[in-house]
């Protein structure tokens, strides 16, 4: 791969804070720009090739200055809000706004490449299973409203943009879901209950080896699903976090879910794998043990989510 000029917007979170770990030791020069909203400056190293800039992506004049600095090659686009589901104002401002401004501050120059990281909210309710990559956006949440008009703003830029929908990402720093909150609640010896619905559940190195594979490919363009394709319940990830910590645990109550909640998700990849040769390599179990490994090193950190309905016992998306 070239050495990149690199623009990550919402570097300081999980994905972002990954994807820097693995791309500075290559050799690429990294700008960050990222508001804090549920990343941690903490998050990222203090070295030469990373320069981190705080502030919003929805601030037009922050965004073209960091581009008329920086000059990136290629972009991308983690940025999200999503931490108070009743801010409408801010999921947009970020999440439509934020992607306008990328999208503006693209046109004209030179980018590479800009790969913008997607919800599988987009689908909304999904009439099929998996859900195929054709099957028509529906969002009914203001995560996935946004996340959506941000989306389509920059298919429509014609820039070089490649959208990734994706499954629910496991790895170091994940502080959403139910796998972060199993572990905490067991390990405290707290009640816990399952919400009755299906998810996707992708390791980070399957993250990293798609976003390499479309950085270093420059034909592959649009809409793309990153996923196993393989549904597992919440009560599957409860039983894999209770046999890891080695617990006898009761029975636990598997409720319906919340009313801002979509019951099953899983993305059909096949797409995916046709265009790029990208298939998922790590196991349903691999994935959620290398999870736990990472807490009992490194501990839960901040736990955020995007659904109203939920508290700290029902988290399932990212
Ligand atoms: N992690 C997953 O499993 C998953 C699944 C589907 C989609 N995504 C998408 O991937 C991206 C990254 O997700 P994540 O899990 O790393 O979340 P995250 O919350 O850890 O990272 C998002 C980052 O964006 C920053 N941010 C928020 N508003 C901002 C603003 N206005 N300006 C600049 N920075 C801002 C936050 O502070 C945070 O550091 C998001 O776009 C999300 O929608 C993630």
């Amino acid at each position: 791969m070239e050495r990149m000029k690199l623009l990550i917007t919402g570097g300081a979170g999980c994905l972002g804070s990954n994807l820097i770990e693995h791309y500075l030791p290559l050799g690429h020069e990294i700008l960050v720009i990222d508001n804090y909203a549920t990343g941690k400056r903490e998050a990222l190293p203090t070295l030469p090739n990373l320069t981190v800039v705080e502030g919003s992506i929805a601030d037009d004049n922050l965004v073209k200055e960091c581009f008329k600095k920086f000059v990136p090659t290629h972009i991308i686009h983690s940025a999200a809000a999503y931490k108070d589901p009743a801010d409408w104002a801010e999921d947009s401002s970020t999440n439509v706004l934020g992607a306008i401004n990328i999208a503006k501050a693209s046109q004209g120059a030179g980018i590479k490449r800009l790969i913008n990281l997607q919800t599988s909210l987009c689908f909304g309710h999904p009439t099929q299973i998996p859900i195929p990559i054709s099957h028509p956006t529906a969002p009914f949440t203001s995560y996935g409203i946004s996340k959506t008009a941000g989306e389509a703003y920059l298919i429509q830029s014609g820039l070089p943009v490649v959208s990734l929908r994706l499954a629910n990402i496991c790895g170091p720093r994940l502080a959403i879901g139910p796998i972060p909150t199993f572990y905490q609640r067991l390990k405290a010896n707290k009640n816990c209950f399952c919400s009755d619905t299906v998810r996707d559940f992708l390791d980070m190195s399957d993250f990293i080896s798609i976003i390499d594979l479309i950085l270093s490919d420059e034909g592959v363009m649009g809409v793309l699903n990153v996923s196993t394709g393989e549904g597992h319940s919440i009560k599957d990830v409860f039983n894999k976090v209770v046999s890891y910590l080695q617990f006898e645990v009761p029975d636990v109550p598997v409720l319906p879910p919340g009313k801002d909640d979509v019951a099953v998700v899983v993305l059909d990849p096949s797409e995916t794998e046709k265009i790029t040769g990208w298939r998922a390599k790590i196991s349903f179990e691999d994935t959620i043990y290398n999870q736990l490994q990472w807490y009992d090193a490194y501990g839960v950190t901040d736990i955020y989510s995007h659904l109203a309905s939920s508290d700290n016992l029902r988290r399932n998306d990212g």
